[in-house]
């Protein structure tokens, strides 16, 4: 049987300020409980709809009000965090502690997909935090090259979190006695792929570029690309960026028609800015359209982005499609 080291040793061995390392280890210890909630389903009574809409206007399932709490509650008795912002809060949350570092969160990431026991996850993004002053929403609104850490859990199949701090990107997978086990070091994305992810149903609604694009791939071999491409859509980011991140490929939500005004559907700081730190430590790449993801400076908390994230020579495809207008 082979011996596996487990997250607190791996942290152990980053050069990253302790404190910082209690944040990740917090947040991984709730992600494993959340797994268990998650894996109860019915018997737990946490499916089905909570009966209330978030500032996303979506209607919250119990499992994002109950996974929201079980973060909220563990971040608040962290000593290292000053502040924290979830998708489904509204507001940023001050501690009361000053200094340290903030978090944004995604606490069940993939919810349409919890009815119907399809996996689903737990995004998490830490920023420095102000020095000197309690945070208010101005002091989250930071670039994703500011983050210090990134990472998420998937529930499926296995449980597993990947996560980077100051190198590179590892995945650990939930033992049955409740221990992060280190069973991925170093992920990377492969450069090249035929796999797209993106939601077809919405292709009439596409601006020009992402329709040559798909266009493309889906003449096969005897097409423009030269090979055939596969399909996959989840519908939970995180399962669609794991697998990424096992075999490559591209994941694309990008703006549409059917609500003009917004650029896209995910959120910034909590989805696009965590997942994109991630996928560039592992080699892999992510833009907007034409410029990266973690350049971005944010107007606003729950801001909306669209995301092509992935194998690094097949988002330069996209992007000069983009640039071609
Ligand atoms: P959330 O459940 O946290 O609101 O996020 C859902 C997101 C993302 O996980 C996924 O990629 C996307 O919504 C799926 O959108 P469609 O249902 O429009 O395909
Ligand atoms: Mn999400
Ligand atoms: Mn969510
Ligand atoms: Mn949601």
């Amino acid at each position: 049987m082979t011996a596996f080291v487990d997250l607190a040793a791996r942290l152990a061995a980053e050069p990253a300020d302790a404190a910082l390392k209690d944040v990740v280890l917090t947040i991984a210890e709730t992600c494993a409980q959340i797994s268990r909630v998650v894996a109860s389903g019915a018997l737990s009574g946490s499916l089905g709809a909570a009966g209330s809409t978030n500032v996303q206007d979506e209607e919250q399932k119990k499992l994002d009000v109950i996974t929201n709490d079980m973060l909220s509650d563990a971040l608040k008795a962290c000593g290292p965090v000053a502040g924290l912002a979830s998708e489904e809060l509204e507001e940023v949350e001050p501690t009361g502690r000053v200094g340290g570092y903030l978090v944004t969160f995604d606490p069940l990431d993939g919810s349409s997909n919890i009815d119907v026991n399809v996996s689903v996850g737990t995004i998490f993004s830490v920023l420095p935090a102000p020095a000197g002053h309690a945070p208010t929403e101005g002091d989250f609104l930071q670039p994703g090259r500011n983050q210090v850490a990134a990472g998420y859990a998937v529930y499926g199949p296995q449980t597993m979190l990947v996560v980077t701090l100051s190198g590179g990107v590892n995945g650990f997978t939930l033992s049955a006695d409740g221990r992060w086990l280190l069973t991925h070091p170093d992920l990377a994305i492969k450069p090249d792929t035929a796999e797209f992810a993106i939601n077809m149903s919405n292709q009439r609604h596409w601006a020009p570029a992402v329709r040559r694009y798909i266009d493309g791939c889906l003449q096969g071999k005897d097409g423009a690309r030269g090979k055939n491409f596969n399909m996959r859509w989840v519908a939970s980011m995180v399962a669609d960026v794991h697998r990424i991140m096992m075999r490559g490929g591209v994941f694309m939500y990008p703006w549409d028609a059917r609500e003009p005004d917004k650029p896209g559907k995910l959120r910034l700081m909590y989805e696009a800015n965590p997942m994109s730190l991630l996928a560039e430590r592992a080699g892999g790449k992510s833009i907007e359209g034409l410029n990266e993801i973690l350049d971005i400076n944010p107007a606003k908390l729950h801001q909306r982005v669209p995301v092509v994230l992935g194998s690094a020579n097949e988002v330069e495809v996209i992007r000069a499609e983009m640039r071609a207008g």
